[in-house]
């Protein structure tokens, strides 16, 4: 599947990548800058992306919820590392925030 990052400098990156991979490890497999301080635990809140089209993800549980919530985050707003890709998310564009 195709994924469209589309970096701070507005210009996009396409990627391929896999179902059940998570977003943080095709961003890093393709060396899209993101900050991951926790090492993807899903504690910190520094892999923050903006996802446009979010039908292409399952939603957030509760323990991520938590954390935006606490970073009074947009709707939009994701931890890359807690969101796992499907068959469905072909198509994906994030913004990087
Ligand atoms: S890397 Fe820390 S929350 Fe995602």
């Amino acid at each position: 599947m195709k994924i469209t990052f589309i970096l701070k400098d507005k210009s996009e990156k396409i990627v391929e990548a896999k179902a059940e991979e998570s977003l943080l490890t095709v961003m890093e497999k393709n060396d899209i800058p993101i900050a991951a301080v926790c090492g993807g635990a899903g504690i910190c809140g520094s892999c923050r992306v903006r996802i446009l089209n979010e039908d292409s993800v399952a939603p957030a549980k509760d323990h991520e919820l938590s954390i935006l919530d606490a970073l009074q985050s947009d709707d939009d707003i994701r931890l890359a590392c807690q969101v796992t890709l499907t068959e469905d998310s072909d198509g994906l564009r994030i913004e990087l925030i």
